[in-house]
């Protein structure tokens, strides 16, 4: 019997590629209120035939024949990055419904492409960029939609973490451009540069420099940019796995204030973190001379912002002691439970296929500007895009790496 809630039938939803986080798609698809996982497939008969057994969902060798099986109403893609375009073309002209993992794609064209596609076909398309439902970004959402900090005007970004080569060893398609597209700011830092334009705004223009210095990955692993945003505030944005231990700062500094979180642990799941809020009792206003003198500077008084969507003190004791179950449910299965939501009311989802196919453009940018060494505009002009991306994956032109 087609299992439901108070909104009718569940939908039924299948999972391409049940690796690393396709086993989380599977796992939270089975945990849903607003779907059935009926289907799994992947090219790996082992991987295929334990996830089949543990959620009792269909199996297939050949994600095409899950398509043709008319079993789905959607689907979510966890394959290689290099996959996720015409996956997701193909899905969607077959009618489904596709929660896509992040990127969208590899080029910009092939992002237009896939928007193009779920526009036409009047499907809902989502895409893996979680981090917009941390705690900790919604509350920097909150703060700056508040007013806390008035403009923001200058912004430090960092994303650090260590990875070893076993981690592109052991997973090969991700240490080359044809597969992954990208190293550090595409697989990790592109979730924090969705999160920045949801915050600050769009960027206008971007100047950067990629090395690698560690790695044998084609792909770089540190980045640093700069990056103008609409409106005129400047970022400095850097990203590494090079860093033996990972202490990662921000801030994001307004005309009446900054919010700073001293030691981000929220990089890649909802962590709790430290906020804090600090007001200058001066604003900065547009000349020096309006804050006392050319050296006079305003005051910051500090204070500690509670987390959005934390739970309250009685909860988290009684979590504690092991008296409630905490819930705190995977950034996905919030992205799949709005997914879902989109389906049935026609509205759209958290993040959208624009939503990632401007994050996609944010970290192109990127690579244009350190690969071809000179400032780049946005919109990313799509035909220099496909030419440095046909470069980098034919080896004609290379990151470049540095040894000590
Ligand atoms: N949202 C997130 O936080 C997040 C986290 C990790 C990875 N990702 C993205 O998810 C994707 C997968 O990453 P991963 O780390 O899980 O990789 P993975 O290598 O662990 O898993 C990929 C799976 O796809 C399968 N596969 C490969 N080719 C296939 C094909 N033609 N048909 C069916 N299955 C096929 C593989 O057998 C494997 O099981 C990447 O694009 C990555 O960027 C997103």
């Amino acid at each position: 019997m087609m299992r439901g809630n108070e909104q009718g039938p569940l939908l039924r939803h299948g999972v391409i590629g049940v690796g690393g986080i396709g086993g989380v798609h599977c796992r939270i698809a089975a945990a849903s209120p607003d779907v059935t996982l009926v289907g799994v497939a992947d090219s790996d008969p082992a991987r295929i035939e334990k996830a089949a057994t543990m959620y009792g969902a269909a199996p297939f060798a050949d994600w095409r024949d899950m398509l043709a099986s008319g079993r789905l109403d959607s689907v979510a893609i966890a394959t290689p990055s290099l996959l996720h375009a015409h996956m997701a073309i193909e899905c969607m002209e077959a009618g489904l419904h596709v929660f896509l993992e992040k990127p969208i794609a590899l080029t910009l064209a092939d992002a237009d492409r896939v928007v193009e596609t779920a526009r036409a076909k009047k499907r809902v398309l989502t895409v893996g960029h979680q981090y917009r439902v941390h705690r900790l970004h919604r509350t920097t959402k909150k703060l700056i939609e508040d007013g806390a900090i008035g403009r923001p005007r200058q912004i430090l970004w960092t994303w650090a973490q260590h990875r070893d080569e076993k981690y592109y060893s052991h997973y090969p398609w991700r240490q080359n451009w044809k597969d992954a597209g990208g190293g550090v700011t595409m697989h990790s830092l592109s979730h924090d540069l969705n999160v920045l334009t949801w915050l600050i705004g769009a960027p206008v223009e971007v100047s950067a420099l990629a090395v690698n210095q560690k790695h044998d990955a084609e792909t770089e692993d540190i980045m640093s940019a700069s990056v103008l945003f609409e409106g005129g505030a400047l970022a400095t944005i850097t990203a590494s796995v090079n860093r033996p231990q990972s202490h990662v700062v921000r801030q994001i500094i307004g005309e009446r204030g900054m919010i700073e979180i001293p030691d981000t642990q929220s990089l890649t799941f909802d962590h709790k973190d430290h906020v804090l809020l600090g007001r200058f009792d001066t604003h900065a206003p547009p000349a020096p001379a309006g804050i006392g003198g050319l050296t006079g500077q305003p005051h910051v008084q500090w204070s500690p912002v509670p987390l959005v969507g934390d739970p309250p003190k009685w909860k988290k004791l009684l979590e504690r002691f092991g008296l409630v179950r905490g819930l705190k449910p995977h950034g996905l299965a919030v992205l799949l439970q709005s997914f879902a939501h989109a389906i049935r009311t026609g509205g759209d989802p958290i993040i959208t296929g624009e939503d990632a196919r401007g994050t996609l453009e944010f970290v192109r940018a990127i690579y244009l500007s350190a690969i071809r060494g000179r400032a780049v505009a946005f919109p990313v002009d799509r035909t220099e895009d496909a030419q440095l991306m046909d470069e980098l994956v034919s080896g004609r032109t290379q990151m470049r790496r540095f040894r000590g």
